[in-house]
């Protein structure tokens, strides 16, 4: 069996100036193995190199799926087939098969492979070569946030693919361009990892979605490694990268968009908004992009001082709001997977979910492993807190993991016992 892959006459993030990711992602199908895949450049000719870079990462997925890839480029090698070139994209198989090659591009064009401590040194030097003209605390700036993007693609976005018992990692990639006449910088960091949500939720509850878990990973000392850092025993500043950078981001007046799973956060300088997307992308991208006229009077350490000072109030409130915090109810452990009993449910409402919600917590329902929750059950669970909260349920009871049955039970129950 033959799949084309039809890179679009125009393949970039940015449309008519707002930024369309759905376009871009959904040309990937992540389900093709075992069959010829032709990437078939011949009719793109606007294309950005940020977009196109996440091909690279995308053919080394269907190469360890076992598909082999072939190219169709355009007649007169323009367009994205040019761009293809300059990155030095052609080298993708080298790549992935030797640990010690990187690709071979334009050295405008640098598309550089991430995978261990030396390709990091790499990045870095690339960065700088292109930064040397920028003042020098925009460079050491910027360079902070590219060394946090890059160890988080290295510590928490790996995948590691097992083929006739190879192991081969998937290297993570980063992508600058170096737009002269807007005097833009723009790049892209991505991997094929576990993504945010599932590496989070190693050490926090399940979020309601990769958008919540991505805003989490915003915050002050969050990490995914440590859980909620004791303030007293921090481990080696864990849970400030991403915090840091993207206020860093907002003070520079740029603008980045993290991508994991079905999650889209955009962080500017006014705003931070989730969006959820039609497409998915199954790891975490970065794409950052900074206007190069304001780096004046910029100062690193201060910057990163009055940011951590603010985040210090941050954390304060955050623990006001902690004390009253969320009880986190697993119906697995509670009920089983058939979670049917209704009697068990009116007991455990009476005895532990109306007193939390009487002492104000929130409640988590995580419905992981449960293969059926009737409405009856659900009713005689949920009916009675629904009622005494009112539209607050919506708010204070949110449900995860659940099959969409229950799902849509549990709307059910919060419309009928909300609504006059
Ligand atoms: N590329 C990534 N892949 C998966 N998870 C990530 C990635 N980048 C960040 N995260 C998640 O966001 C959390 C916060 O990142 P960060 O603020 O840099 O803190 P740290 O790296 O010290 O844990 C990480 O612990 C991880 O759970
Ligand atoms: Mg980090």
């Amino acid at each position: 069996m033959n799949t084309i892959i039809k890179i679009p006459n125009k393949f970039s993030f940015n449309d008519h100036g707002t930024y369309n990711f759905d376009r871009v992602l959904n040309i990937f199908n992540w389900t093709l193995e075992k069959q010829t895949v032709l990437i078939d450049f011949s009719s793109c000719f606007r294309a950005n190199y940020q977009a196109l870079s996440l091909l690279t990462l995308y053919i080394w997925h269907l190469r360890l799926n076992n598909c082999f890839i072939e190219f169709q480029y355009s007649y007169n090698m323009e367009g994205a087939t040019k761009m293809w070139q300059l990155m030095g994209a052609k080298g993708w198989h080298h790549v992935l098969k030797n640990n010690n090659t990187n690709f071979n591009g334009n050295e405008y064009k640098p598309l550089i492979a991430v995978r261990h401590q030396k390709d990091f040194a790499i990045a870095l030097s690339k960065t700088e070569s292109y930064t040397q003209d920028f003042n020098v605390e925009y460079e050491k700036t910027l360079r902070y946030v590219i060394s946090e993007l890059l160890y988080n693609t290295l510590e928490h976005g790996p995948r590691i693919v097992c083929q006739d018992r190879r192991h081969t990692k998937i290297p993570s990639i980063i992508q600058f361009t170096w737009y002269k006449n807007k005097r833009q910088l723009q790049f892209i960091v991505a991997d094929l990892g576990m993504g945010i949500k599932s590496h989070l939720e190693q050490a926090y509850p399940p979020f309601e979605s990769h958008g919540e878990a991505i805003l989490e990973s915003l915050k002050y000392q969050v990490s995914g490694t440590f859980g909620r850092v004791d303030p007293y025993k921090s481990k080696d500043n864990a849970g400030v990268g991403l915090y840091i950078s993207s206020n860093i981001i907002r003070r520079l007046n740029a603008d980045m968009h993290v991508v994991s799973g079905d999650g889209l956060v955009h962080i500017s300088p006014t705003d931070t908004t989730i969006t959820p997307l039609q497409e998915i992308w199954p790891g975490t991208l970065v794409l950052v992009s900074l206007n190069l006229d304001l780096g004046e009077g910029l100062n690193l350490h201060s910057l990163m001082s009055e940011i951590r000072s603010s985040a210090s109030k941050e954390l304060k409130e955050a623990d006001q709001a902690d004390e009253k915090e969320t009880f986190i109810i697993s119906v697995l452990n509670f009920f089983g997977p058939y979670a049917e009993n209704k009697q068990e449910a009116i007991s455990f409402r009476d005895s532990r979910l109306l007193p939390s919600i009487e002492e104000g917590k929130s409640i988590l329902i995580d419905f992981q492993g449960v293969a059926s929750a009737p409405h009856s059950f659900l009713s005689a669970l949920l009916a009675t807190p629904i009622k005494r909260l009112g539209m607050q349920s919506y708010k204070r009871i949110k449900v995860v993991n659940s099959e969409p049955e229950i799902r849509e039970t549990i709307d059910y129950i919060l419309d009928d016992n909300t609504s006059a």
